[in-house]
């Protein structure tokens, strides 16, 4: 969990007083208003709540802590701001010089996970490294390594590092009896900055495990969101060949650099930040991304797109034939099928249009208008006035719309409903997250709740505050900020923000998890129920089939109930 320095700084900022320093604000019922910093605002779309220790711009997005909010106003980083704030509030971080030795420590760290996986403990870890086309001589380049499947082989063997550091470093996590060490049984990557310096680690479980991989938190030398993977050993390459190649995984980028791509780099899983795209536009004004084709047309990857745009580079796409990552089609077919699908990469208004295209069926009014709602969603992100012009042209053409139109309608504001607070309406989903991260959804619907079922970008959240409220403690937002990447943050600060006025809450909760949660169960078992009555209709397996019928009407009773007192 978060750092206790960290706690008392946030604890004894006032955030009203920090943002008020920038913002006038004004009282709102229990939270202050005012006009949003971070984009044109007109309506003042900024809310600060005291009580909860939170912003968030409802216009543009953006929202956090006091750190972030510093960090984001001020372009700090995180330990900038933190130590700003803790000056001011008289907080004292621990050691002068931590950086450095941090540092040193967490190279240490990354011997010891090497030397783990050279030593007879690592064997299953050098077998599955090999059969995944990763030979001995990348191990030492890459800084792989091997966390043995033990509770304490980190904690005994580096405890002349103390306890401390490796608290900071994340390595280890508190449980009911003491700490214990974060990865177990995991192939270890080691993430570097960009001098090619160990700041983090990633693990990947061996054999089917959730998660399959493992991050440490954010630490003082490492910030979800703001390193790309692998840039140290690619930033040469970049420059020489004028061209990056972004992957999401930590495999795809080795297996491309053995390929022969050593320009490749990953984002590691996350959506795309404002931070790695500054970064990567040091080296290069040109990126090729190269995503599996079900996450390169996600609304978060689409979004990652736009904001390399704005970083001033110029953004193609390839599609990588279907089921393939870098990693399994440069294995699988050799760099020359790599290059070829490099090489038929689109620009990025190119390949949204061709996305829609593929991904909504444009011959029907339903199909045209879903596309036009996804188009409408992106266009306050898309800045650049040709850009604008290329894709309303594009969308024109595309829906067999006048293009005048189209640009009517990407123009018009987004309908905002009001909802029961007179705020933008929420869907079941929304409510149902907002009840979650603020711990008040009923302990025993927990374990119903999937990760999967929520949108992607709310899945780390969930994910997380699961994990926390499995090991038994009581997440807060306000603890689960310091672990989530900076995009999650954002998210998680509207979610807890949501001005969510029911006359009866638990009415309100009742009725969100029953449209979120409980119908769509009940709508799968039902649909599966029917296709095998129907196989077994065909069978003419009479005693089965009665039964099975029982049951569909049974279900399909339980769900009028449940529509009707849901609505
Ligand atoms: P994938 O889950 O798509 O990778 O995650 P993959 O190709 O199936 O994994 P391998 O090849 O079998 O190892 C892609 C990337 O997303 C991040 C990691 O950076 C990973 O490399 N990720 C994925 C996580 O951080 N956590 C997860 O649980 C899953
Ligand atoms: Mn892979």
């Amino acid at each position: 969990m978060e750092r206790p320095e960290v706690a008392e700084v946030k604890a004894r900022v006032n955030i009203v007083e920090l943002v008020g320093r920038y913002v006038n604000l004004r009282p709102a019922g229990k939270s202050y208003k005012g006009r949003c910093p971070f984009h044109p605002d007109d309506t003042p779309s900024l809310t600060v709540s005291p009580e909860k220790g939170l912003w968030h711009c409802f216009g543009c997005g953006a929202g956090g802590d006091v750190i972030g909010f510093l960090m984001r106003i001020e372009r700090l980083s995180f330990s900038e701001a933190l130590a700003r704030l803790a000056q001011e509030v008289g907080v004292e971080l621990r050691g002068g010089g931590p950086k450095l030795e941090l540092l040193s420590a967490c190279q240490t760290v990354a011997e010891f996970f090497h030397h783990q996986l050279l030593s007879p403990t690592g064997q299953a870890a050098r077998e599955y490294l090999l059969s995944r086309g990763l030979g001995e001589e990348s191990w030492d380049r890459w800084g792989l390594g091997y966390a043995p499947d033990s509770w304490d082989a980190l904690l005994k063997g580096l405890s002349r590092l103390g306890l401390d550091t490796l608290k900071e470093l994340g390595l280890v996590v508190e449980g009911e009896r003491g700490y214990y060490d974060r990865f177990r049984g995991r192939v270890m990557f080691t993430l570097r900055d960009d001098q090619g310096r160990p700041i983090a680690f990633a693990g990947r479980a061996l054999r089917v495990a959730q998660p399959k991989y493992l991050n440490v938190p954010n630490t003082p030398l490492f910030t979800k969101g703001t390193i790309l993977y692998g840039l140290d050993l690619a930033k040469q390459a970049i420059r020489e060949r004028g061209r990056a190649i972004l992957v999401e995984g930590y495999t795809d980028v080795i297996s491309l650099h053995l390929a022969g791509f050593p320009e490749a780099v990953g984002s590691m899983g996350t959506a795309l930040t404002q931070a790695q795209a500054r970064l990567l536009a040091r080296y290069t004004d040109r990126v090729v991304i190269a995503y599996d084709r079900d996450a390169a047309g996600s609304a978060a990857s689409l979004r990652g797109m736009l904001i390399l745009r704005e970083a001033g580079l110029r953004v193609e796409v390839a599609t990588l034939p279907a089921g393939e990552d870098p990693d399994s089609l440069a294995r699988g077919q050799g760099p020359e099928a790599v290059e070829e699908v490099l090489s038929r990469a689109k620009p990025f208004h190119v390949f949204f249009l061709d996305s829609l295209a593929e991904r909504y069926d444009l011959s029907t009014l339903e199909g045209k208008e879903a596309a036009l709602a996804e188009a409408r969603g992106l266009w306050p992100k898309v800045r650049s006035l040709p850009l604008r012009a290329e894709l309303a042209r594009g969308l024109g053409e595309l829906l067999s719309l006048p293009e005048e139109e189209v640009r009517t309608a990407m123009a018009r504001r987004r309908a905002a409903a009001a909802g029961p607070g007179g705020g933008p309406e929420l869907s079941p989903e929304e409510v149902v997250l907002h009840f979650l991260v603020e711990g008040k959804l009923p302990e025993e619907v927990l374990p119903d709740l999937e990760v999967g079922a929520f949108r992607p970008e709310y899945r780390p959240i969930v994910e997380r505050w699961l994990e926390l409220w499995r090991a038994g403690k009581t997440p807060t937002p306000q603890a689960l900020l310091s672990e989530l990447d900076s995009d999650s943050q954002r998210y998680l600060a509207r979610l807890s923000l949501l001005e969510v006025r029911f006359s009866d809450e638990a009415r309100a909760i009742h009725d969100a998890l029953v449209r979120f949660l409980y119908l769509p169960q009940l709508e799968r078992r039902l649909a599966a129920l029917a296709g095998k009555i129907r196989e077994l209709e065909a069978e003419g397996d009479g005693e089965e089939l009665r039964r099975l019928e029982a049951e569909y009407q049974q279900l399909a009773r339980r769900r009028l109930a449940l529509m009707r007192r849901g609505t």
